[in-house]
């Protein structure tokens, strides 16, 4: 991957992705296989944004590669809250790390975030934008379980706000699967994200009933109700406790299904399908842990010959 930040998948080729994978995969087997080079490396975790998952997944990789973490803690805690623009909290947080995760809640904070800093940001999700990190740990998770030739997902739930989906849809054209889009007509994919996915010469049709495609899937990816990003309660409301599936559901799919959700749940998926083989979620939030550490080490820094060779010819003194 030849990137300064990670802010969207749209910016991953197949041969990015595949890198991280495979990558992710050894370091897995062997996490000391990583070596030593980043015993000096500070991540910052800046979520202005609740997380579980995606701020422990970076924190433990960073230290499992050998480097350590600095928080931000809450908005309620830090400078934001007496008014501080995320422009300068950015710009201050540079000095004190050598890369910057961030969580926002509004789309393109990433991005302008990465505009002001010369670390590497990686976007943890920006509102109901995208959230790259979390599509590698899904796709590594779908290579693992159906492998990521001749698939056909269906992607359920909320459509319109979910960041996770935003993601996951565009790297999938990469590998050229065929998507199902499964929702409430209100929460359908924007229509941006309609239009990128056309013009990268996705196969996609969109659903409002699971029974039309539930048959033909390999994977069944599940997404969370994003109630947060309502504008109005009344809208939840509507849609609240629509799409949820049960292992009585999927007696009508393939026995190889693959169920997958980025987490947290609600009421989405019952827990009876957790018993059931078709159940990745958990394994899927492991995988978080083996592939944002090889993220990490190829953001923060590259192969080791490049680090080795840079590290040289700094004389041991590379600002990042
Ligand atoms: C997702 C998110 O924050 O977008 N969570 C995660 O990172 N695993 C999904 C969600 O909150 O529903």
């Amino acid at each position: 991957m030849r990137h300064d930040h990670l802010l969207s998948a749209g910016q991953l080729t197949r041969g990015d992705i595949e890198a991280v994978l495979d990558r992710a995969a050894d370091l897995a087997d062997d996490p000391g296989a990583v070596g030593e080079r980043h015993a000096d490396r500070l991540l910052a975790l800046c979520f202005f944004e609740p997380s579980t998952r995606t701020k422990m997944s970076f924190d433990t990789a960073m230290k499992r590669i050998g480097g350590d973490t600095v928080d931000m803690g809450s908005v309620e805690s830090s400078s934001v809250k007496k008014g501080e623009s995320l422009a300068d909290t950015v710009r201050v947080i540079e000095g004190y790390a050598d890369g910057i995760v961030l969580r926002h809640p509004s789309e393109g904070a990433a991005k302008l975030a990465s505009q002001f800093v010369d670390v590497p940001v990686i976007n943890a999700g920006d509102g109901a934008g995208q959230h790259p990190s979390q599509t590698l740990l899904d796709l590594y998770t779908m290579r693992e379980r159906a492998g990521l030739d001749d698939l056909t997902v269906g992607i359920m739930g909320d459509l319109k706000y979910g960041r996770t989906v935003h993601s996951l849809a565009s790297a999938l054209t990469n590998f050229d699967a065929r998507m199902h889009f499964v929702s409430p007509e209100s929460l359908r994919l924007p229509r941006g994200v309609r239009f990128d996915l056309h013009d990268a010469g996705a196969r996609l049709r969109e659903h409002t009933d699971l029974d039309e495609v539930l048959e033909e899937l390999d994977v069944l990816y599940v997404t969370r109700i994003q109630r947060e990003r309502f504008p109005d309660e009344n809208e939840y409301q509507q849609v609240a406790g629509e799409y949820q599936i049960d292992a009585g559901t999927l007696e009508r799919a393939r026995d190889d299904l693959t169920v997958m959700h980025p987490l947290p749940r609600v009421d989405e998926i019952a827990p009876d399908v957790d018993a059931t083989d078709h159940a990745a979620y958990f394994a899927q939030a492991h995988n978080g842990v083996p592939v944002r550490m090889a993220l990490l080490d190829e953001l923060l820094g590259g192969d080791s010959t490049e680090s080795d060779d840079a590290r040289a010819a700094s004389d041991g003194g590379d600002a990042r």
